[in-house]
């Protein structure tokens, strides 16, 4: 008895095997014909330009593919446990094309399945929110917004991660709020949904946010990279409030945020003539912290967010605190409010340590309390 049923569990077990062993042929056919007209196009791309934005577009569709095969390499990671040796390794040879994701954008693939705008990744401590919508342009649906707030929170809970970097794509950061779902709405509703209200939530975060702009940056995209503590641009990105070719004014802080970093005169100037201004207007205005050649601006941002996380996290945290006081408080009051963060950071063991590695002429070394 225990001899036929030991058959039978082979026999199952043959017959798992086959079926993972089915299912991982047809995921590699399925990625070789995806794959395929991608290799013609770049064959015949004529120019390195060319072939860049071809590129760009490519990532774009990797990316959002990605979602689907997760799905699918979730569905068969568990059933790798009963499998052959032979299934296992096709299995961790799919692992393995997954990681090339990873690789293309030296990250830890990890997004939320349930979002569908955005895909978030981890790079080492720095956790990354890309906004997806290619086909508007990243325009910034309410939708979209709430997936942004919620990987926000996440990462700023998560004590793992110690900067966060938001993007878009090579053509758009984001073109603005959604101007299909606004257009036909009415005061009324707009008034009670306190409509952009939510998109408030990321001035709670508590943890540095970088905004690495490529493209259009324009209306709610232009305030979303303003509402960042830190905005990387690549040489062509393009920024502007043009709201008030729509009939309306800015309604998610580009009033306010701008005229505090360009001052009222050129706020003035964008707002109210809706003219769009170069990433090299930006960085001289002081509104950009950075220009980089486009293909280097994420990378940048990421390293940046690195180098931040590295460092001691209550220090960093009090530090972008006393900064974004400094938009609310009097120079004395600010001044004042500094100083008492700065003494209650004498009862942290990372104050300690780093003041010891300095006199003893080491590295320090970060505990985070
Ligand atoms: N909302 C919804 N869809 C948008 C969008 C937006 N803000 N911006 C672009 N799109 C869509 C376009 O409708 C188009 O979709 P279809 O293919 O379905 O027609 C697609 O994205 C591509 O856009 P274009 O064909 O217009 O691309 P382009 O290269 O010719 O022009 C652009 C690019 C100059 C950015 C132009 O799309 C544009 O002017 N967009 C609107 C910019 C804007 O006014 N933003 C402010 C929005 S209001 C706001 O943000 C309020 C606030 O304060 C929060």
């Amino acid at each position: 008895m225990a001899h036929i049923n030991t058959n039978i569990r082979i026999k199952e077990k043959d017959l798992s095997s086959k079926f993972i062993l089915y299912l991982t042929t047809i995921s590699f056919v399925v990625t070789y014909i995806r794959t395929y007209p991608e290799l013609i196009i770049q064959r015949n791309c004529k120019n390195t330009h060319q072939l860049k934005d071809h590129n760009a577009e490519l990532l774009e569709r990797i990316l959002s593919n990605r979602r689907e095969d997760e799905k699918m390499f979730t569905f068969l990671r568990p059933l790798s446990k009963g499998g052959s040796k032979a299934t296992k390794l096709l299995i961790a040879s799919n692992n393995a094309k997954f990681s090339t994701f990873g690789a293309l954008q030296k990250g830890h693939a990890n997004s939320n399945p349930h979002y569908h705008n955005i895909i978030t990744e981890s790079h080492g401590k720095v956790g990354l929110i890309t906004l997806n919508r290619p086909k508007a342009l990243n325009a910034l649906s309410s939708d979209l917004f709430h997936e942004v707030n919620d990987a926000l929170v996440k990462y700023d809970d998560d004590s793992n991660i110690g900067a966060i970097v938001i993007t878009g794509s090579e053509r758009a950061f984001a073109a603005g709020a959604d101007i299909k779902e606004m257009s036909d709405q009415t005061f009324a509703q707009v008034y009670k949904s306190d409509f952009l209200g939510h998109w408030g939530k990321i001035n709670d975060i508590k943890k540095p946010t970088i905004a690495a702009v490529n493209g259009f940056a324009l209306g709610g995209g232009c305030e979303l990279a303003m509402c960042c503590d830190i905005i990387y641009a690549g040489e062509k990105a393009l920024f502007g409030q043009p709201e008030i070719k729509l009939g309306v004014i800015p309604g998610a802080g580009g009033t306010q945020r701008l005229v505090r970093a360009i001052g009222k005169s050129k706020a003035m100037e964008i707002v109210l003539s809706g003219r769009n201004f170069s990433a090299q207007e930006a960085e001289r205005w002081g509104l950009v912290s950075k220009i980089l050649p486009s293909d280097k601006v994420l990378d940048e941002a990421i390293k940046l967010g690195q180098d931040i996380a590295n460092l001691s996290q209550p220090a960093i945290q009090a530090a972008k605190e006393s900064i974004n006081a400094a938009f609310e408080l009097s120079l004395k009051e600010g001044c004042h409010f500094e100083r008492r963060l700065f003494q209650s950071l004498f009862s942290l063991n990372d104050q300690k340590e780093g003041m010891s590695a300095f006199v003893e002429k080491r590295e320090p070394k970060w505990t985070n309390d």
